[in-house]
């Protein structure tokens, strides 16, 4: 199949009226949507991406309205949060409606929706006239792309279409909330932080790892994560980079003699980290690196998310 690059909407919500695949930029990352009220189109999303048939993708929708179809019986705390950060990087897991798919939940009773806050996931969505299922646009096991062309180096040729887009500002993946149980558990950590959750639903946990984690519930935390073929190595300050040899950083600390390294990237901050962290994954695999080392953050806030996304790195 040729891959079609376009920045025409119409031309890539065609493809999803007529049940093939578009990957699209979100605030986000870039996802890989199908129809999702064509199980046939949704069924295209994992083969393209080898992912496993028992970890669900998001359902993303562009008004409320859309919900009617996709999700049913919402409790108080995820009418709450939607409210709160509906559109915006948050994910909430919800009973599903029987219009959705099994393939799409892979067979649970629930479905994880989300409005995506970016001008073309959303245009995409409405002009196609269906909530839209989608995963990320990689590889099952690679990074999640960032930029158009990351979307291109694992997807080309397996899809019909990618609607061609800046690259995506946050570079994380949403929060994930599970909001189908009696209080709301955070199951992916994300930009929108467990304190902004809970100024919203005070009581909202954060995952157990054996209790919730390993549970049939949450199927998508228990696949393999994305790590480079490079061994990820986190350190607290830049005295730690010993054998420079093929090696990487990237982190807040600037590096004294970046000279011998293959790729040095210096962060301005939190946001910043995150918004690089997955390209320079790419970047490392691109140039052969042997060792990346990956300077630490706090375990606050939107440091959460980026700890998690990088200590799933270094367990490989
Ligand atoms: O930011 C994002 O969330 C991006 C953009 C494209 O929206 N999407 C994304 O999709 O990261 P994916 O498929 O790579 O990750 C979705 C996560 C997986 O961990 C999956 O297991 C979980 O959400 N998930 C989806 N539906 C679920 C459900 N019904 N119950 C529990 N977890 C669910
Ligand atoms: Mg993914």
């Amino acid at each position: 199949m040729r891959t079609r690059i376009t920045e025409d909407i119409q031309e890539a919500a065609g493809f999803i009226r007529s049940g093939e695949l578009v990957a699209f930029p979100t605030e986000t990352v870039y996802g890989l949507g199908a129809d999702a009220t064509n199980e046939q189109a949704v069924l295209k999303a994992f083969e393209a991406k080898a992912r496993p048939m028992d970890n669900p993708v998001i359902v993303h929708i562009a008004d409320f309205s859309d919900l009617t179809g996709v999700a049913q019986s919402m409790s108080d705390s995820a009418m709450a949060l939607m409210e709160s950060f509906f559109p915006g990087p948050l994910t909430l897991i919800l009973d599903r409606h029987p219009g959705i798919s099994d393939v799409v939940s892979a067979g649970l009773p629930t479905v994880g929706v989300r409005m995506p806050m970016h001008e073309l996931a959303l245009k995409l969505i409405r002009t196609a006239g269906q909530p839209i299922a989608a995963p990320s646009a990689n590889l099952s096991g690679r990074p999640s792309p960032t930029t158009w062309q990351a979307v291109r180096e694992d997807l080309d040729g397996k899809i019909a279409c990618i609607l061609k887009g800046e690259r995506t500002p946050v570079g994380l993946e949403s929060t994930v909330v599970d909001c189908a149980r009696e209080v709301p558990v955070v199951l992916r950590s994300g930009s929108i932080t467990l304190e902004q959750l809970r100024s919203v639903v005070p009581d909202t946990k954060v995952a157990d790892v054996d209790r919730d984690l390993l549970a049939p519930h949450s199927p998508g935390l228990r696949h393999r994560h994305y790590a480079p073929h490079a061994r990820v190595v986190l350190i607290d300050d830049t005295e730690s980079i010993g054998a420079p040899e093929k090696s990487a950083y990237i982190g807040l600390i600037k590096v004294d003699n970046p000279g011998s390294l293959l790729i040095c990237e210096h962060v301005a901050d939190l946001e910043d980290y995150a918004y690089r962290l997955f390209e320079f994954f790419r970047e490392c695999d691109r140039f052969g690196a042997e060792t990346v080392y990956c300077h630490r953050v706090p375990l606050e806030g939107f440091g959460v998310a980026l700890m998690d996304r990088l200590e799933r790195a270094a367990r490989g």
